[in-house]
């Protein structure tokens, strides 16, 4: 076991979840601090494995998934950690506070985590401060860095348009891509945005407003979409020239949890692997379009049945609590040929 595994397993794991969670992030905010410990707690870096992608150049295909770093507090530490990418937010136009504590649940025997933090997030205004200043220090990571956008709990949905363009406007300038997240299952109605109707609304609108230079739009689905939806989703991405789909989000399918130590929210980690691959799988037979893979990656394995089901790149979230950075480096330590199937 790794220092990180070690400390996780005696200590970490002793203490509330998002209090961890926390404690984590303001330790990474800080990087002189997490840098003296640096490979001591993380190991060395993992060997490069660049490839480019909508217009990006990645050092390596595993990136940071949305929601370990909603507000770009610990910008600078993500390439550190060794990740090719990493993708802050969910941000969302208007500030919120999220669901009530606890909301965040650990099932360390399923590797699992169940979540309902609502998009509790600082919003997109003090975010995009908090980057232009980080740019104008001359710290902007080496990395490509995604800013995922959600709706704000407030708007109503035949508003949502207007809100994710808001956040996609105060941000522009600063992701080198952009995610539509309308799969989040913590916001009340948000999946509805994955119909085709407002979905292609909201496209639309982020199309006509033309930032410059443009800039790669994905959009992150539920594993829960039926076929029929995958395929209308696939297609109005196609038309709309959309930069890929990044499959998938957290899950409602609890049936792998015992009904009596059950949580409402998002299921990730192991559980969803299956689901999230076969999700890969299908939108891969029906387009071209770039994949990223996100669900249950664990080893080094788990990565590799993501990029043969069609994913040109993988994120983790779950599976980087549980296994820390050596995670990435096992991903990295795959063969060459396993990347670019
Ligand atoms: C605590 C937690 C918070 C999350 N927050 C977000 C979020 O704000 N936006 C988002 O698009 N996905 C969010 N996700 C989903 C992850 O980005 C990821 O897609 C999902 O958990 C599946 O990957 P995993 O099994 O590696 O965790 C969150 C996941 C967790 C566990």
């Amino acid at each position: 076991m790794d220092l990180y595994g070690f400390l996780l397993r005696h200590v970490l794991f002793r203490l509330d979840a998002e209090a961890t969670h926390e404690f984590i992030l303001s330790c990474l905010s800080r990087p002189r601090l997490w840098s003296f410990l640096g490979k001591r707690v993380f190991g060395s870096p993992p060997q490069n494995i660049p490839l480019s992608l909508f217009g990006l150049q990645f050092r390596n295909p595993v990136g940071l998934a949305a929601g370990m770093d909603k507000n770009g507090i610990a910008l600078r530490s993500w390439e550190k950690l060794g990740f090719g990418f990493a993708e802050i937010g969910t941000v969302t136009a208007v500030p919120q506070l999220g669901n009530p504590r606890p909301r965040l649940f650990r099932f360390p025997e399923l590797g699992a985590l169940v979540n309902r933090m609502g998009f509790n997030n600082e919003g997109a205004y003090p975010l995009a401060l908090r980057m232009e200043t980080l740019r104008e220090s001359g710290q902007w990571p080496t990395i490509p860095i995604g800013i995922n956008i959600g709706k704000s709990k407030i708007t109503p949905l035949e508003s949502a348009h207007t809100d994710y363009l808001e956040s996609f406007r105060l941000l522009h300038a600063h992701g080198d891509y952009f995610v539509l997240n309308i799969s989040s299952p913590n916001t009340p109605g948000l999946r509805s945005l994955q119909s085709i109707e407002p979905l292609a609304k909201i496209l639309g609108t982020l199309r006509d407003w033309e930032g410059s230079p443009s800039k790669p739009l994905l959009i992150k689905i539920a594993p829960d979409l039926d076929s029929e939806n995958l395929i209308a989703i696939a297609k109005l991405c196609e038309q709309e020239r959309l930069a890929g789909i990044i499959a998938t989000n957290t899950t409602l399918d609890h049936s792998s949890i015992s009904s009596s130590r059950d949580e409402i929210g998002g299921l990730s980690g192991q559980p969803l692997q299956q689901r999230s691959n076969t999700v890969i799988r299908q939108l891969r037979e029906i387009t071209q379009l770039p994949i990223i893979g996100s669900g249950g990656i664990f080893t080094g394995a788990d990565a590799l049945a993501k990029f043969e089901a069609g994913a040109n790149l993988v994120q983790i979230y779950t599976g980087f609590v549980y296994r820390g950075p050596a995670l990435i480096r096992e991903i990295c330590s795959l063969p060459p040929r396993s990347f670019f199937v």
